[in-house]
Formats: structure tokens, sequence, C-alpha cells
């Protein structure tokens, strides 16, 4: 039984026990970022959902706070579901979240700082005047929640977006507000699916400038911005974006390609990523990106744990140069958990090469490797029917089988003998005048652990290999977690993985390989990751 504690982390977000999902009003306020997450007090399980707070000068170590909201009132009886902060202008800030009712109706609400002069915003007060919002209008009383940041437009007035399913239309409401406390739902959506699509929970809506990777307030519209519409889907426990223009006149939101297909969105994280939400970080100027990694082994073994749940290590998220996808990375504070530095340049992985990337602590690591393709000539031929299928194609052409360019990649949270491991890992196709860049991460042999979600997770990457001759991956590991960035963001994969040999205390080992016809040329920075402090007191936060 796993009553051993070798899966928790060292440096990603998690409370000492219980269970925890999505993020919720993540903000910057005088001086400290705030950090609200769904609650379970009581258990390792979903249930009796609360709001938990943390506070942290840097986003990587965090002072725990009491619980900021608890299910007390008949408009949040059974649960103090997800939402978002607002700052107001003069006024500070403001939460809005999703109650379940007495009646067990999803409502919205609207939560205040109970005494703005307190520094860290401790304690939050109910107005009477809740709820603001009721499933009205034909809304299906148990298919709305999530509701977003707000944002102001030109006619000086509040909107906020809320999740929703009509009739078998997935959707994110529109409502707008003069004064915060009275809202009218607009006659259109800000956006809706027009084929059948379960509910879209936790709508995200923001703008990203066209240039560049400074973030923007969430109200910011102009020529220099394209928005950024996100959902998330539980029948696939995953993110989907898609990229367009907020017409603030119609009040609507227009996507770029008129796709309406919510099956060809993109994914922030083509792993295990959920329920995530961002914020503007006006301290560096940034957008920041939270999101729920839930575990991929039992209920029970939840229990047995005592734990169940974390977020990602923040990202800063920006808009690529090409405009049609959004890039990634984690927060630059993490580099400051870097410690013994390994450097590798100019290494040949030959076809065949196994190379151990000896003296880092391969289960606490952070790795960044290049691999650079003198000759892109032996690429296999790209069959366009694994166009749709990229995870299929990983586990057909796994690590194990020879290609023409690639695999190449990690093999991480690998036992002595190579029994466990999880590989990272690209593989180059030619696909008549391009390159298609297959992303994998495999997760079947991350352990012998049969009761184990053991998915494969794959992507192709949107980049432009001849042009840039190399492609990067970069490694977060975590105990039981791997992030996986490649093509300096491009893509995204996350994955949990709960390796047997962890629990007889044999040692972790990182390997590079190349499994093709062809060598890559290496250059490779590791380094061990410290611990995050995540029980901070208050008094150890040096607040700026
Ligand atoms: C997403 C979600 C939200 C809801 C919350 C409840 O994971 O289902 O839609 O508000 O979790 O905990």
């Amino acid at each position: 039984s796993i009553v051993t504690q070798v899966y928790r982390t060292a440096y990603h977000f998690q409370p000492p026990k219980n269970w925890i999902n999505d993020p919720n009003g993540p903000m910057y306020y005088n001086g400290l970022y705030h950090f609200f997450y769904q609650y379970n007090p009581n258990a390792a399980v979903w249930g009796n959902i609360h709001w938990a707070h943390s506070v942290s000068v840097d986003l990587i170590n965090w002072a725990p706070l009491d619980l900021a909201l608890a299910p007390t009132d008949p408009f949040d009886a059974y649960g103090v579901w997800s939402g978002s902060a607002t700052i107001l202008p003069g006024d500070g800030p403001v939460i809005l979240y999703t109650g379940i009712s007495s009646e067990n109706q999803q409502v919205q609400n609207v939560a205040v700082p109970t005494n703005l002069s307190d520094p860290l915003l401790r304690q939050w007060t109910k107005p009477d005047f809740n709820p603001l919002l009721a499933p009205v209008n034909g809304i299906n009383s148990t298919l709305f929640r999530d509701p977003t940041t707000a944002w102001i437009a030109a006619d000086g007035r509040w909107r906020i977006a809320v999740g929703a399913q009509i009739a078998t239309k997935g959707m994110a409401l529109l409502y707008r507000s003069a004064d915060f406390v009275h809202w009218e739902m607009a006659a259109s959506p800000l956006y809706s699916s027009s084929i059948p699509s379960p509910m879209w929970e936790c709508p995200d809506f923001f703008p990203v400038l066209l240039k560049g990777r400074e973030g923007l307030d969430t109200s910011a519209n102009s020529e220099e911005v394209k928005h950024v519409l996100k959902m998330s889907l539980y029948l696939k426990d995953s993110d989907h974006y898609i990229l367009g223009r907020y017409d603030e006149e119609k009040d609507i939101f227009v996507p770029d390609n008129a796709t309406d297909d919510y099956q060809k969105w993109s994914r922030y994280d083509y792993g295990k990523f959920y329920a995530s939400k961002t914020f503007f970080d006006p301290k560096k100027k940034r957008r920041i990106l939270w999101g729920w990694l839930n575990e991929s082994d039992s209920e029970s073994d939840s229990i047995a744990k005592g734990w169940a749940g974390m977020q990602i290590v923040p990202r800063t998220i920006w808009l690529d140069s090409n405009g049609k996808q959004l890039l990634q990375w984690p927060v630059e504070e993490v580099n400051s958990l870097r410690r013994n530095e390994i450097h590798l340049h100019d290494l040949e992985l030959k076809p065949a090469a196994l190379y151990e990337i000896k003296g880092a602590k391969a289960s606490q690591a952070d790795v960044e490797v290049d691999f650079e393709l003198p000759s892109l000539e032996r690429a296999q031929l790209f069959d366009p029917t694994w166009e749709m299928d990229a995870p299929g194609l990983c586990s057909q052409e796994d690590a194990s089988v020879q290609g023409g360019i690639g695999p190449f990649g990690l093999l991480v949270l690998a036992s002595e003998n190579l029994e466990e491991h999880t590989a990272v890992f690209f593989r180059i196709y030619k696909d008549q005048d391009q390159f298609k860049v297959l992303m994998c991460s495999d997760q079947r042999r991350s352990s012998l652990r049969p009761e184990i979600d053991k998915q494969v997770y794959g992507v192709f990457l949107d980049m432009d290999l001849e042009k840039e001759g190399k492609i990067s991956l970069r490694t977060l590991i975590d105990h039981s977690v791997i992030e996986n960035f490649g093509g300096g963001g491009r893509a995204c994969i996350t994955a949990r993985v709960y390796p047997a040999f962890f629990l007889n205390a044999s040692s972790t080992h990182i390997y590079m390989f190349n499994n093709g016809l062809e060598s890559t040329v290496v250059r490779l920075k590791a380094w061990d990751m410290a611990n995050a402090r995540l029980n901070l007191k208050v008094e150890e936060l040096s607040v700026e």
C-alpha cells in the first residue's frame, strides 16, 4: 500500500494534505501574489469544497492563510466552487465565484475583503445581496458556473463570462454591469459552440499582444491585440483555446478561423492539465497561467497518501510571433531553485546512443536540451492519416521503434535497470515539402504498478524545422510530475507518474537517447531543484 510519501512533490504547489482542484482567483495586489484553490479540508477526495488561500512574493514560495471562503450561506450552502478575482480601480479586489445553493442550484456570488487595510486580505465577506446571478431564462441550474475575471469595455460597463451548457451547446455566457452589483445577461453569448458540446467549465478570456511577451490587463483592447478564449471540457479532461478578436461593439468573440468545431481548438497542455486560469501580473507585466494537475493513480491511493492534486509551476503565456499559437514558459522565479548546474556542449548522440546524465538529482531537476539536426534527409515519410492522432502515433512508433530522424529525447524518472521510465521524445517526418515534428510523452513503462492511468500523450509541434535546425526541450521533473515544454514552449505535455521503484528507495536516473539513423548534436543544461517553501509563516514573506 502507498502509505509512504514518495510521490509528493518538492516545488509544485500543494497543501500538506487533502484534496485540491481548480486554481481560483489568482491576482497580484499590494505587493503580494494571492492564490486560491478548490479544497476539501476534510479528505483526500473531492467534496465539501472551500476556497483555500496562500500568498507569495515570488510565485514559488508560499505562506498559507486561513480558508478564504466556506459554504455557509443559502447561496453557497453546498459548495464554494470556482471563480476569479477582479481588481476594481480605486476599490480593490473582489471575488466572483459559483455557489451551490441550498436548493442545489448553481448561482454566481460576490465576496469582498472584510478589511481592505489587511495587507493579507485574510477575511472575505459575502454581501447579503447575493446571489448576483441565478440560473433563469432556460439556463440549466446544474450547468452554469465558473465566472471569469471581469473586463471593462469602452462604454464603461463591466463584463464577465460564465460557463454553461444550453440545450446541446457549450458556451460562455456574457453578463454586463455598471456597478458590479446588478448584472444583466447579454442577448448573445460571448461565444458558443455551434456543434453539440459538453458544458464549458472554467472559461477564461483575455487579450495578448500581437508582438512581444508582455502581458496585458484583462480590459486592454486595441488593434495591437488578439483575444484568447479558453474553456475546460470535463469529458476530455482538457483545456482548449482559440484565438480571435473581441468585437466590443457587438460584444462577441470572433475567432480568427471560422472553425466552430471545438475539437480542433488548440490545447494549453496535451497531457494531464485542467481547469486553468490566467491573471495579469502588473509587477512584471506578464500574463501568468495556473493549472490543476490531478492524480493518475486511484482514489484509494489518494486516501492512503492523504492528499490528491497539485498545481503546475506557474507559466508565463504569450502569443507566438506567427500569431497562430500561444507560447508558455515556467515563470523565471522558478530558476531561483536551480542548484549544481551541469553543462554539456556539442555532445554527439549517435544512432542507438543511451547516455546517462550523471550528477543530477534525477527525482527533482530542471533539464534544458537542444537537439541539433545537421541533416533531415533520412526523415521517414509522413502518412496524412496520422494528422489527427498524435498520441496514437506516439504509442505505435514509440521510443523503442527505430526511425530516420529520431526518436530522440529523454528517459526520465528511470530506475537503475530502465525497467521503469517515462520516455519524452521527438520524431521527425517528411510531409511533402515540409517537416513534421512529433512530440511524445509515453507513460506506459513509467510504473510497474498496474492500476495506474498510463495514457500516451502526443502532439505535433507547429515550427519551421528547416529554418531553426534544432528542437528544444525543457523538462521539469518533480517526483510524480513531469512538465515538458517542446520547441521553446510551443507545446506542453505534463504527466503524472508513480514509479514502483520509489517505494523501495532505489536511485532515480535520467538518460538521453537516440534511436534514429542520424546523429543529433546536443547542448544540455541541467540543475537539481531545491525544495520550494510552501508553508512559510507570513512573517517570513519579505513584502515589497
Ligand atoms: C472544474 C470544476 C468546476 C467547478 C469546480 C468544483 O474542475 O468542476 O466547473 O466550479 O470544479 O470543484
